[in-house]
């Protein structure tokens, strides 16, 4: 694998798109169903309407479809940018999506424990939650993909949780200025 600084960044993202769609696939195709079920919890919101089954799933099987359609192209795609990207067997496919998807959740909970509002920003939190539900279920549900692509060079993952977070700004951002979702993080 090439190791130029460059390089690395675009492995990082390429190998995190399964796991950057899922929760903007949801701000456009969720609702309904709370997967709270409206059930509150020492006095607030166990999770909020703001995590839905629909969301949910139409969120982690987007990500999913994506692995796949990524894994077709790789070879067009790494010949004609001339680096080495990596190809997603459905194993990481799965857990980069869920992961994504899970991590988002379980920091609604968190918010909902603080006392933060749907809605509310939890800095830091907002930007990485994901990130680090990705790479850890990864790292459990496909540990040998996990370990060539992510720590082969270590930079990988070190970009990873640099530039995610530039990365999740601007698009929600972007969300925010198309009117599709409330907040701008
Ligand atoms: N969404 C969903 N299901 C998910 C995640 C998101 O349906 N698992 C949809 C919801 O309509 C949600 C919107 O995407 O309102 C924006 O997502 P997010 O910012 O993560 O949720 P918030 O509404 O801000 O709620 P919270 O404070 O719990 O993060
Ligand atoms: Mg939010």
């Amino acid at each position: 694998m090439t190791n130029g600084v460059l390089a690395v960044v675009v492995v990082a993202i390429w190998a995190m798109l399964p796991a950057y769609v899922p929760n903007n696939v949801a701000v456009i195709a969720g609702g309904g169903t709370p997967i709270d079920g409206g059930r509150s919890w020492r006095g607030s919101r166990l999770l909020g309407d703001g995590k839905t089954w629909r969301g949910t799933f139409l969120g982690t099987a987007a990500g999913i479809a994506l692995a796949i359609g990524l894994s077709g192209i790789e070879p067009t795609a790494s010949a004609s940018i001339g680096i080495d990207l990596p190809r997603f067997p459905i194993s990481a496919g799965v857990t980069l999506a869920a992961g994504a998807m899970l991590g988002d959740i379980l920091a609604s909970f968190g918010k909902r424990r603080s006392g933060r509002q749907r809605g509310a920003p939890f800095p830091v939190v907002d930007q990485l939650d994901f990130v680090v539900a990705a790479l850890g279920l990864t790292a459990i549900g496909a540990p040998t993909w996990f370990a060539r692509v992510f720590l082969s060079p270590p930079t990988v993952v070190i970009a990873v949780v640099i530039v995610t977070p530039a990365l999740h700004v601007l698009t929600n951002a972007g969300a925010y200025l198309l009117g599709l979702k409330d907040e701008p993080w």
